[in-house]
């Protein structure tokens, strides 16, 4: 039976990592570890969520975490409802407020929520009774990315702490960048932000920055890449061939980092910009193993932030 560290978290919401503990961190990666042999779904998982409702709240798109959460709630035995924002009365200009107030009031156990405005998932934390989890909000934070991705490195390599991880490419447009400063750095790692000035000059956070990759390269234990989001960029000029010759990761950079250095991206992958196919698909590539640390982290968020709800229901 997987044990919950339900005694470490105790909150109904998790919107980000920035306020949350070092101390919640670890209750979510413990009990993420305590899924991890049934998370794929070929062992079977405990049924913890029979009979709960969940809401997959998504309006931008998404791949993995749209699926990862819905098999997470799933193989825990949860219904998991896919919104549409596209074909939902959002469209008729219904408020994001009576949107969400309307669907709990039909009986909601969590709302998983994706949003292109930065503080969407707190304000929606507001308007309903049941449990919030951000998957993402604009260029701000998506915790269970940061949480996916600590998970990953902390069973590949059995460290957690003194860690240079150097996150590579668009920061300041990066959510998972941000969310994953926030997270390594509460355990004595250091964390640089490397990236072109256009990518660096506006960056919201307390962080070491370098334009210089190369330079950086020998001391890094992990590398995460990160893509270019073109779809945050309003009239930003930046030349893609430079930036390729300057970021992009190849076996050639990739030699220049400690021996054994884990290469992370969050996906989507723009192979051929960020990073090429030998490295994406080499041996030091963790990207396949993040989406599947993504579906324990969410069966771990998941059961932990709807036991922290259960218990507020049955005091109040
Ligand atoms: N999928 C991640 C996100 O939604 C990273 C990306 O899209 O580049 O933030
Ligand atoms: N990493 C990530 O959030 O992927 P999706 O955008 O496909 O959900």
């Amino acid at each position: 039976m997987a044990k919950l560290a339900t005694d470490r978290w105790t909150r109904k919401h998790l919107l980000g990592l920035e306020d949350t503990t070092a101390d919640e961190i670890l209750a979510v990666l413990d009990t993420a570890n305590e899924f991890f042999p049934c998370c794929t779904g070929r062992r079977p998982a405990p049924r913890l969520l029979e009979g709960r409702t969940i809401l997959n709240l998504f309006c931008e798109d998404s791949t993995r975490t749209r699926t990862s959460f819905t098999f997470a709630g799933e193989r825990l035995g949860a219904r998991v409802y896919q919104f549409h924002a596209a074909t939902s009365s959002l469209k008729k200009n219904e408020s994001l407020a009576d949107t969400v107030r309307n669907i709990d009031a039909m009986g909601l156990d969590a709302i998983v929520i994706r949003h292109p405005q930065r503080g969407a998932p707190q304000r929606v934390a507001e308007y309903v009774g049941c449990s919030v989890l951000s998957a993402g909000d604009d260029a701000y934070e998506h915790p269970t990315q940061a949480l996916l991705d600590m998970l990953a490195v902390r069973r590949k390599t059995g460290r957690f702490e003194g860690l240079t991880l150097a996150l590579v490419g668009d920061v300041q447009h990066s959510r998972v960048a941000r969310s994953n400063l926030f997270g390594w750095s509460k355990f004595g790692n250091r964390v640089v932000f490397v990236g072109p000035q256009v990518f660096t000059h506006d960056l919201d956070v307390e962080v070491e920055v370098t334009e210089d990759f190369d330079a950086v390269l020998p001391e890094c234990d992990v590398i995460m890449m990160l893509r270019v989001q073109f779809e945050r960029h309003e009239h930003l000029a930046f030349d893609i061939d430079d930036y390729i010759r300057d970021y992009q990761l190849t076996p050639a950079r990739l030699a220049k980092a400690k021996p054994g250095a884990l290469v992370l991206h969050p996906g989507p992958i723009n192979r051929g910009i960020e990073l090429v196919n030998e490295v994406a698909d080499g041996p030091q590539s963790l990207i396949l193993y993040q989406a599947t640390c993504g579906v324990a982290v969410r069966m771990a968020a998941l059961s932990l932030c709807i036991a922290a709800l259960d218990a507020e229901r049955q005091s109040g």
